[in-house]
C-alpha cells in the first residue's frame, strides 16, 4: 500500500505548485531580481482573494496568532510591517491598541488591496517600497517591526534585515515569522514513508546553498504567473540580522495545527505533524 500523500503546503494559501527550471545557486548577499522575477502585482488578485481578511487557514490558526504572541505589542505602540502584502497582519494590529501601524511593500496592487480594506482605520497607512532598499520609511521611529511569510520572497536579505533594523527605535524589537528553512523548500523537501517502522519522514535533497526557485501559481491557467522563492540556510537568515545590529532574543517553531481523518496513516501523520515544524519564528532585539 501507498504512503500517504502529504505535499508541501497542500490546500494551503502560499504558492505551492511549482514549475521552471530547478532552483539554481544565487550569491549570499542576494541578488537584484532575475528576468523572469516580475514581482507579486502579477498574482496579485489571486493572493489577495487567497489571503482574503481573515488569512489563509494557516494564517489564522498557526502564523498570526504566534505572530501577536512574539510582537507583545502594548496599547499605544508603533508597529511597521514590513512586505504587508494585502494587510493581513494589519486588523490584529489594529484591535491590540496600535497608536499607527505602517504597511510597507514593493507590490502597488497589494498596497491597493489593504489600502481598500483599511480605509476606515486612522491608525493604518501603506507605502508602496521596495523592503529591500534604502527608503525614507526606514526611520527609527518605530516600537517593534514585522516580516510575515515574506523573508523567503525578498532577493536582498540583508537590505531588508537593515531595514527592519533601521526603522527601529533602539530596542525596538523585531519579528519574522517564515517558512522554516531545515524543513520546508519548495521542491527539495518531501514527505516519505517508511514502511517498515511505519512511519512518515521529512526528506531534504537539498538544504546548504541558497537557492533560488520559481512557483508558478496557477498552472492549470496555463499563465505564466510565478514568484520567486529564495531559500537560504537558516545560518544566513540569523547572520544577516545580526549584520543588521539584531540581536535574536527568542525562537519559536511552529507545527501544523492540521490533523488527518482517521485512517490507516492517521497515527504517522499526527506523529509527524508534530515533530516537524513548517514555520519558524525568529524575535530580535536592536542594538
Ligand atoms: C507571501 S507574501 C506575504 C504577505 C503578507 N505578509 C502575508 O503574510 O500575507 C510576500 C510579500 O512580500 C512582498 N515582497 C517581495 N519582495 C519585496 C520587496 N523587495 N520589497 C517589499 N515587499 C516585497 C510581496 O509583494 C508579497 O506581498
Amino acid at each position: 500500500m501507498d504512503g500517504p500523500k502529504r505535499h508541501e503546503m497542500r490546500g494551503g494559501k502560499f504558492p505551492n505548485k511549482r514549475s521552471g527550471k530547478a532552483g539554481s545557486s544565487f550569491p549570499g548577499g542576494g541578488k537584484p531580481p532575475g528576468k523572469q522575477e516580475r514581482g507579486w502585482d502579477g498574482v496579485a488578485g489571486w493572493y489577495d482573494k487567497l489571503v482574503g481578511a481573515d488569512g489563509s487557514d494557516y494564517h489564522q490558526h498557526v502564523i498570526l496568532p504566534a505572530v501577536m504572541e512574539l510582537l507583545d505589542v502594548q496599547k499605544g505602540h508603533e508597529v511597521i510591517d514590513i512586505c504587508c502584502g494585502q494587510g493581513v497582519l494589519i486588523r490584529h494590529l489594529v484591535a491590540a491598541g496600535v497608536e499607527r501601524v505602517l504597511g510597507v511593500d514593493a507590490s502597488g496592487k497589494l498596497i491597493g488591496a489593504a489600502r481598500q480594506r483599511y480605509s476606515g482605520e486612522r491608525e493604518a497607512t501603506f507605502l508602496k517600497a521596495d523592503a529591500c532598499a534604502e527608503g525614507n520609511w526606514a526611520d527609527g521611529t518605530y516600537d517593534s517591526a514585522a516580516c510575515v511569510m515574506a523573508v523567503h520572497d525578498v532577493p536582498d536579505i540583508e537590505g531588508l534585515m537593515r531595514n527592519m533594523a533601521a526603522s527601529l527605535k533602539p530596542g525596538g524589537r523585531a519579528v519574522i515569522v517564515m517558512m522554516h528553512p531545515c524543513f520546508r523548500i519548495p521542491k527539495e523537501s518531501h514527505w516519505g514513508w517508511d514502511k517498515d517502522q511505519k512511519i512518515q519522514y521529512r526528506r531534504l535533497d537539498k538544504y546548504g546553498k541558497p537557492l533560488e526557485i520559481v512557483l508558478q501559481t496557477r498552472p492549470g491557467l496555463g499563465t505564466d504567473e510565478s514568484t520567486t522563492f529564495y531559500h537560504r540556510p537558516l545560518a544566513e537568515v540569523i547572520g544577516s540580522m545580526g549584520n543588521a545590529g539584531l540581536g535574536i532574543t527568542d525562537c519559536k517553531e511552529l507545527f501544523s495545527h492540521r490533523r488527518s481523518q482517521v485512517g490507516p496513516f492517521s497515527k504517522a501523520e499526527h506523529r509527524a505533524a508534530e515533530e516537524f515544524p513548517l514555520f519558524i519564528g525568529l524575535v530580535a532585539q536592536k542594538l
